[in-house]
């Protein structure tokens, strides 16, 4: 890493704005394997949840705060006693804890949402953070819709809670309604307009909404922003946030027009980017900027060409400073327990003896059917036999007739807290059919709002990997499962919806932003 310049300080909020992606909800042990990455990584703060939301995110906020040494972790409030004092709870254990609170400040939402005159938010803000800054000095405060706001009266909040002890002071561009210049000329304003301004880390939060987080991020730090907030693969409420890898790649590769660099060890960005896809089952489009499939694919005769000659032709950074590591060693049949200790162990898991030994067995099933067993294959058993918890319901065996002279049936036995339970579905399609057969046994009727197949990797002996998605009044959950044959797949990521969605049932939100 090169260390000339400002530092700008990452704020990850792919646990909590992220996590407001539809369909990206996590559980609590998923929330701590990324908060674990995320550390890894090098972020500077992690913001784990919205403590006061429901008793799920709480606990989460508690354990990853529990966890985490060296990053901050914040918890996000509203800006009134009870929410504070609740996220104060959540994280007061943790080596370095940060209060994050906020209250809107745009004539829009004061009008329409919070009916409230700009004297009442103002002092509300003041005294958030004054309560705030008793618990912890690692308060930041945020203006929400402040790139609607009326810039004097921002101005005015930014002062007003600086002096109340807000260190840092976020921008969030809530609606993703800014330009870059627009919103270079905001920050700089702001540097202008508030005199105490010089006591707190500006930092800047966009949305996605006209695709231009990432530039407005970058426009902000070009005007004196030192701190980004964003997440692994630019998740996050409606078209997401600022994309993490691209704030961070941005820096590193532009120097020489930032003169900045980030605490982030760019190496692990696709792991993180990884482990969040499985965890979510969102996958990052072919052509994303740094993570997508085709990042580093070079097509055209020409480029490969050039490339060939002199990587820098066509190459503005490498493939392994990201952490693709472009060797895909291949495992087979004859491949040892240890070959395969060695290969997780690249790949970023460290696991126990057990874990190990389980793992070994479902590496002996797959190679017994699949000749070359490839990293995306190691990492699919990994999901499903370690990074799944006690399940309700489970999938014994299922047997599927179909073609084109005959009904498709599914014939199914499944476990359902200890019992086993068969049935049989008919359906237009062999998946049809399956499914139909897991909503008779398990007596569900969710609506399946999307069912997406892809291959992990080449070859027409690859394992499918499915995720479906599954509807729950407002929510959404994804249930991930892969196979060699993709009804069995298909089955997996069924029931694994199922499953996750008894969890949320328990975890579902109690708070809204209002
Ligand atoms: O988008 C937003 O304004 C937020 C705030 C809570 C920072 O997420
Ligand atoms: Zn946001």
């Amino acid at each position: 890493m090169d260390a000339s310049g400002d530092r700008v300080f990452i704020f990850d909020t792919t646990l909590r704005d992220g996590e407001q992606s539809p369909g990206a909800s996590m559980n609590l042990d998923e929330k701590l394997r990324l908060a674990r990455q995320l550390e890894k990584m090098g972020v500077d703060i992690i913001e784990a949840g919205f403590p006061v939301a429901s008793e799920g995110d709480f606990q989460a906020v508690r354990q990853i705060a529990r966890e985490i040494k060296v990053a901050q972790v914040a918890a996000l409030a509203r800006a009134n006693l009870a929410d504070i004092d609740r996220a104060w709870e959540a994280i007061a254990e943790a080596a370095h804890p940060r209060i994050h609170t906020f209250i809107s400040s745009s004539d829009i939402h004061l009008k329409y949402q919070l009916n409230k005159t700009r004297a009442q938010v103002l002092k509300e803000a003041r005294a958030a953070v004054k309560h705030a800054a008793a618990c912890t000095p690692q308060v930041e405060f945020s203006p929400m819709d402040a790139t609607r706001s009326d810039r004097d009266y921002l101005c005015e909040m930014v002062e007003a809670v600086i002096a109340e002890g807000a260190r840092t002071v976020n921008i969030p561009d809530t609606v993703g309604y800014a330009t870059p210049e627009e919103f270079g000329r905001l920050i700089a304003y702001l540097f202008q307009k508030v005199r105490n301004i010089g006591q707190a880390v500006i930092s800047v939060h966009c949305h996605n909404d006209l695709g231009l987080a990432v530039a407005n991020s970058l426009a902000a730090i070009k005007n004196g922003a030192r701190q980004v907030e964003c997440t692994v693969n630019g998740i996050g409420e409606r078209a997401g946030n600022a994309a993490m890898e691209e704030v961070v790649m941005a820096l590193a590769t532009r120097k020489d027009v930032f003169h900045c660099y980030t605490g982030i060890n760019t190496e692990q960005i696709y792991n993180s980017s990884k482990l969040l896809t499985k965890i979510t089952g969102i996958q990052v489009q072919p052509n994303k900027a740094i993570v997508g499939a085709n990042a580093f694919a070079h097509e055209s005769g020409i480029h490969q060409d050039g490339l060939i000659k002199e990587k820098t032709t066509y190459e503005i950074m490498t493939p392994q400073s990201v952490g693709i590591s472009g060797t895909h060693l291949v495992l087979g049949k004859h491949s040892g327990r240890h070959a395969i200790v060695e290969r997780l162990k690249k790949l970023g898991y460290v696991l126990s003896k057990e874990e190990v030994a389980r793992v070994f067995v479902r590496f002996k099933e797959l190679a017994d059917v699949k000749k070359e067993i490839f990293d995306e294959d190691l990492e699919a058993i990994i999901s499903e036999e370690i990074f799944r918890i006690e399940d309700k319901y489970k999938l014994v065996s299922l047997t599927v007739v179909s073609g084109n002279v005959v009904i498709p049936t599914a014939t199914m036995q499944m476990e359902i807290d200890m019992e086993i339970i068969h049935d049989a579905g008919f359906g237009i399609g062999p998946v049809d059919a399956t499914f139909a057969a897991i909503r008779k046994i398990t007596k569900t009727n969710n609506f399946l709002q999307q069912y997406v197949v892809n291959a992990i990797t080449g070859g027409s002996d690859a394992q499918g990997e499915v995720a479906v998605h599954l509807r729950y009044g407002d929510h959404t959950v994804v249930g991930r499962g892969a196979h060699p044959d993709i009804l069995v797949a298909s089955a997996k990521a069924y029931i694994n919806a199922l499953n996750r969605l008894e969890r949320l049932k328990t975890e579902v939100r109690k708070v809204k932003f209002e």
